[in-house]
């Protein structure tokens, strides 16, 4: 059995990692294909080397570029590699321009297709992720739905009979990495804070800060908190931010380069909050019992908003609101499986 795996974004070298152990368990011929979608160090390497994961057999080197360029690069550089590998399954993952490539490469060669993370959808169409997410599932031929919710908006477009519930791979690199807490005071002191008394923040999506006015209402409050936020800076905002002159340092804001997976998860699991519009951190804090505020108006993730773990806000003065709030009550709620996703999605494939 030949699985080649198709990856290039930060979350999903997060979401290989279980898979790629879950096959070297297995003894399974595993192909990891990078498209080179993130290539800085910060966002791509350093989760080879801390999640484990050998390095990439394959890669495409495709970089930046419009969402047409870097998808049609990707189609280019990938189908050679298909044809001469003729893996059994290929996996992609998530909703990334390299998911609906990757995906649309293969079905065209007519290699069967697993999608990992299917069934997600925010319902806004403005954003480049939900036209991924969507035309991926209708391609692949196997949809591993990681929740309850994305099995029934699978049904709802027709698509029940190829899908199945897996569960969130996530939970189980999360499971993982809590049992390997240790470095958490070294990388508090490095940032300069104590533990319980700051928030966590990240801003990424083209929404939030391609539009210089938006950009500044959030950074502005987030800079008005009355607690430390230590802002981890994607390159996206980092060059948004220089672009269009929005300071990132001021009030109660500091900002930092990207952290590792385990760094970031000791941070998050010490904080007070999180402020984010990520769609993998709102996961993280509401598994390891962090309250999540995100800046987007809407969420895929619709289990973290049970009981205020999570709450959607807009920037200004929901936010200040938000970022403030007492811990909501405890929950035994485990809407994204218990950490046995990689293998029950290899079961679901016949590996
Ligand atoms: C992509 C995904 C998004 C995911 C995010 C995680 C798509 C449409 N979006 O968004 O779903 O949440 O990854 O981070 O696929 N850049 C660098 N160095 C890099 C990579 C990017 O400087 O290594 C800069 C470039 O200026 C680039 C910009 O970031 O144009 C955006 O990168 P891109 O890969 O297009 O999308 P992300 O915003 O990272």
């Amino acid at each position: 059995m030949r699985l080649l795996s198709v990856v290039g974004a930060r979350p999903q070298f997060v979401k290989l990692a279980p898979v790629a152990a879950e096959c070297a368990r297995r003894k399974i011929d595993h192909v990891i294909v990078h498209t080179g979608q993130h290539y800085e160090t910060a966002l791509s390497e350093v989760f080879f080397t801390d999640l484990g994961i050998e390095d990439a057999h394959v890669h495409l080197s495709v970089g930046s570029g419009t969402h047409g360029a870097q998808t049609a690069a990707i189609l280019e550089r990938l189908e050679p590699v298909l044809t001469q590998r003729r893996p059994d399954w290929v996996m992609v993952y998530g909703d990334t321009n390299s998911t609906l490539a990757g995906a649309l490469t293969a079905v065209k060669l007519r290699l069967p297709v697993a999608h990992l993370e299917a069934g997600l959808r925010s319902f806004n169409r403005a954003m480049p992720e939900e036209p991924n997410r969507v035309l991926t599932d209708h391609a692949a031929d196997l949809l591993l739905a990681p929740t309850t919710t994305a099995m029934q908006h699978l049904a709802a477009e027709g698509l029940g009979s190829r899908s199945r519930l897996v569960g969130d791979v996530m939970v189980d690199v999360l499971h993982r990495q809590r049992a390997s807490l240790g470095h958490a005071d070294a990388v508090l002191a490095r940032l300069h804070v104590v533990g319980g008394t700051y928030s966590v923040a990240t801003i990424h999506r083209a929404e939030n800060t391609d539009d210089p006015v938006r950009l500044e209402a959030i950074v502005a409050t987030l800079a008005r908190l009355g607690h430390r936020v230590v802002l981890l800076v994607h390159p996206r905002l980092r060059d948004r931010a220089a672009e269009h002159g929005v300071r990132l340092d001021r009030g109660a804001l500091r900002s930092h380069d990207p952290l590792a997976y385990a760094e970031l998860v000791a941070l998050v699991d010490r904080a007070r909050g999180v402020i984010t519009d990520s769609g993998g951190l709102q996961k993280e804090a509401f598994v390891l019992g962090v309250p999540c505020t995100t800046v987007r108006r809407e969420t895929e993730w619709v289990e973290t908003l049970e009981n205020g773990w999570n709450v959607l806000v807009e920037p200004g003065a929901e936010l200040v609101s938000a970022a403030s709030r007492p811990r909501p009550e405890p929950t035994s709620a485990a809407p994204y499986g218990t950490g046995r996703a990689a293998a029950a999605a290899l079961d679901a494939l016949g590996c």
